[in-house]
């Protein structure tokens, strides 16, 4: 299913990317940013924002993934994601929902795209579940873009992609719904 082969060509992304080592240094600082795997049992690689972000193009999620159900495109969100917002779910996710299942499994994507009011996009943030990635977030790795590509940073210059306090400490109040806040899961519809 295309789902697997997704997640693959994020693994194969990852992959790359570290064999490559010391590619073209375009972007020293977000090399230095990204998260290195824990010393202890990661089952599966790592990724990058710059997989997820590929990824996100090649699928064509826009056209090919699904609007998290009940909600329309530019519904209206609450802080600090924007006024308008617009979520997808590749097939893992919208299976998950859909079966009923409490927790997403590994390769489910949330892509969540966040517009200003006068619906100028302003940054693409995902959650995607890698097995063995960070099990205190329930193995979400967390994302935030601008619409150019470019990871956006922290105040600290930091990459915004992977293990990221700055979100999870808010998305901890939905931790008996997977981290997540759009929709309950678990409802077996
Ligand atoms: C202050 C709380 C808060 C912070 C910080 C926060 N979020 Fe969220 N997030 C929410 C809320 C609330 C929603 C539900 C959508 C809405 O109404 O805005 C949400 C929804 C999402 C979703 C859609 C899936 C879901 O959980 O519903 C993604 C993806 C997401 N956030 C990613 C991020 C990323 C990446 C960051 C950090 C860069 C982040 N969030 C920081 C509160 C937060």
């Amino acid at each position: 299913m295309s789902n697997s082969k997704g997640f693959l060509f994020l693994t194969i992304g990852f992959t790359a990317l570290a064999a490559g080592g010391c590619g073209p240094a375009d972007e020293p600082e977000g090399e230095a940013a990204v998260p290195t795997p824990q010393a202890s049992a990661v089952a599966e690689a790592d990724t990058t924002g710059a997989a997820i972000w590929a990824h996100l193009q090649q699928s064509d999620y826009r056209s090919t993934w699904t609007l998290w159900p009940g909600k329309g495109e530019l519904y209206t969100g609450a802080e600090p994601h924007g006024m308008l917002l617009t979520t997808y779910l590749n097939d893992v996710a919208l299976r998950a929902l859909n079966s009923g299942a409490s927790v997403m499994p590994a390769g489910a994507i949330i892509v969540k795209e966040n517009y200003m009011p006068d619906r100028t996009l302003a940054a693409i943030t995902t959650m995607f579940k890698v097995r063995g990635y960070n099990p205190d977030v329930n193995d979400w790795f967390f994302t935030k873009h601008l619409p150019s590509g470019e990871l956006d940073r922290a105040p600290t210059g930091m990459a915004l992609e992977g293990r990221l306090p700055g979100c999870t400490n808010c998305h901890r109040a939905m931790q008996t719904n997977d981290w997540v806040f759009t929709g309950q899961l678990g409802g077996g519809n």
